[in-house]
C-alpha cells in the first residue's frame, strides 16, 4: 500500500491559506478535520467541497478537509485539487488495495483537528448539517451521528429492499452498541480526535463508524437528525460482496468484545441452521414414508456435514488453515457421540411418550440440544483445537 499526500490544494495557493487563517482567527490549529473517502466521485466532489467551504467560512469554523481517494480512474483526486475554495484541502491518494474504511483510518491518522468528521462524497450527507454535528461535540458529546432514524431524520429514495437490509444490519449490532445509537451504520459522524486510538482499528468494508463506536467506547453518543439525500452523480459501491464483508466485520467486532462467547454464539447459530436442515429433511423423509429411526440417521448425518463446513468457515476461524479432508472424519467421529446422544434421547422420548408423537419434532429438538453441548466441547478441543506447540507461537 502506498500513501501519498498531494500538495495542499487551495483556491489561490498561499493566498488562500492566508485567507483561510483570516476567516478562522480563533486558532492556528484546526478545530475540525473533515475526512471524505472517495472512489469515482469526480462529478460530486467539486460541489461538495464548495458547499463545505461555504458553511465553515460562514460559521467561522477552523477546518481542514482531507480527501482520501483510492486512485479513482475518473480523476477524483485531481478534481478535488483543482477546486477553488478558501479552505485547506489535503488530498491523499492511496494505491493498492481499495477500501472505504481503511481510507478513513488513513485520514484519521493524519488529521490535525480537535474533532474529526467523516462524510460521504456523493452529496447524500448534507454539509449544511456539519455545524449541528459540531455543536453537539463542542457541548460534550463524545460521538455524534448524523442519523436517519431519530425524529426529524429522513431517507430519500431508499428501495424497500435497501431499507429492510439496513434495518436487519442495524439489528445485528444491537448487542454491541445497545440502544446507544439508532443509526450505528451511518457514514456521517463526528467525534473527538483524542478518543481515537487507531492501533486496534481493523475494519473490513464499509462500517468504519460502527468500528469506532465499538472500539473507542464513547460514553456519550448523540444523534442529530439529518436529511439523507439522493446520491449525486455515479452509483453506490455497496454491493453483495460488501454485505458479506459486513458479516465478517461483525464477527470480528463480536470477537473483539467477547472473545470466548462469540465462538459459542457462532457455534449455536450454526447449530440452529443445522437444526433447520435436520428438521426439514426429517419432515420430508417422514412424508415419503421412511421409518422414524432411519429418517433420524439420514437427517442427522446431512445436518452434521453442513455444520462441519459452516463451523470451519465461521466458528473456528483458524481451522481453515488445516486440511478439511482430515478434519471432516475427525468431526464426524467426535460428533458421533453427539449423534448417539441425540438419537437415543429422541427415540427414548418417542417410545416413552406415545401421546406426544404427533409433535415428534419436539423429541428431535431435545435430542439436538443435548447432542450439541457434547459436539461443541469435542469440536473446540479435539477437531479444530490447536496443537500445543502451535499455540505457543501465536
Ligand atoms: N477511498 C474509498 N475507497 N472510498 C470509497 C470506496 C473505496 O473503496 N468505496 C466507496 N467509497 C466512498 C464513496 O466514493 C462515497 O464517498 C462513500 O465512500 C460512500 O460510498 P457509497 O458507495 O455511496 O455508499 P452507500 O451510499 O451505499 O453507503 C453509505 O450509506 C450507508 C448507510 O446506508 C455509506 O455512508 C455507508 O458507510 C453507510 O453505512
Ligand atoms: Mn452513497
Amino acid at each position: 500500500m502506498t500513501l501519498s499526500e498531494q500538495p495542499i490544494s487551495t483556491a489561490k495557493g498561499k493566498d488562500a491559506i492566508r485567507e483561510a487563517s483570516v476567516t478562522t482567527p480563533r486558532s492556528s490549529v484546526f478545530e475540525l478535520s473533515v475526512i471524505i473517502p472517495t472512489y469515482n466521485e469526480s462529478k460530486n466532489i467539486p460541489e461538495l467541497l464548495r458547499r463545505i467551504a461555504r458553511v465553515v467560512v460562514e460559521k467561522d469554523i477552523p477546518c481542514e478537509v482531507i480527501v482520501v481517494d483510492d486512485n479513482s480512474p475518473d480523476g477524483t483526486a485531481e478534481a478535488a485539487k483543482n477546486v477553488e475554495i478558501p479552505i485547506v484541502v489535503r488530498v491523499i491518494k492511496r494505491t493498492g488495495e481499495r477500501g472505504l474504511s481503511q481510507s478513513v483510518v488513513d485520514g484519521l491518522r493524519i488529521a490535525q483537528g480537535m474533532y474529526v468528521l467523516v462524510m460521504d462524497a456523493d452529496l447524500q450527507h448534507p454539509p449544511e448539517s456539519i455545524p449541528n454535528l459540531l455543536a453537539a461535540v463542542r457541548t460534550g458529546a463524545d460521538f455524534v451521528i448524523g442519523s436517519r432514524y431519530v425524529s426529524g431524520g429522513r431517507t430519500n429514495d431508499f428501495s424497500f429492499y435497501r431499507k429492510l437490509n439496513s434495518r436487519v444490519a442495524t439489528l445485528l449490532t444491537l448487542p454491541l452498541v445497545g440502544r446507544n445509537a439508532l443509526d450505528p451504520m451511518a457514514g456521517f459522524f463526528c467525534l473527538r480526535r483524542d478518543l481515537i486510538d487507531t492501533s486496534p482499528l481493523n475494519p473490513i468494508g464499509y462500517k468504519i463508524g460502527l468500528e469506532l463506536l465499538v472500539k473507542c467506547s464513547p460514553q456519550n453518543v448523540v444523534e442529530v437528525p439529518i436529511r439523507f439525500s439522493s446520491r449525486g452523480a455515479g452509483e453506490s459501491k455497496l454491493n453483495l460482496a460488501e454485505q458479506l464483508n459486513y458479516l465478517r466485520h461483525l464477527r470480528r467486532l463480536y470477537d473483539w468484545r467477547w472473545p470466548n462467547l462469540s465462538q459459542i454464539g457462532m457455534f449455536c447459530a450454526v447449530g440452529t441452521s443445522g437444526m433447520i436442515v435436520d428438521l426439514t429433511l426429517m419432515t420430508l423423509l417422514m412424508y415419503v414414508g421412511m421409518a422414524f429411526p432411519l429418517a433420524r440417521i439420514a437427517s442427522i448425518a446431512v445436518a452434521m456435514v453442513s455444520n462441519f463446513f459452516l463451523n470451519r468457515w465461521m466458528t473456528f476461524l483458524r481451522a481453515r488453515q488445516g486440511d478439511w479432508s482430515r478434519q471432516l472424519p475427525k468431526f464426524v467421529a467426535a460428533c458421533s457421540l453427539g449423534l448417539v446422544i441425540n438419537w437415543s434421547i429422541s427415540n427414548a422420548l418417542w417410545i416413552l411418550i406415545p401421546s406426544l408423537r404427533w409433535a415428534y419434532q419436539l423429541f428431535c429438538v431435545v435430542g439436538i440440544i443435548t447432542g450439541t453441548a457434547s459436539n461443541y466441547i469435542l469440536s473446540k478441543y479435539v477437531v479444530f483445537g490447536k496443537k500445543k506447540a502451535q499455540a505457543a507461537h501465536e
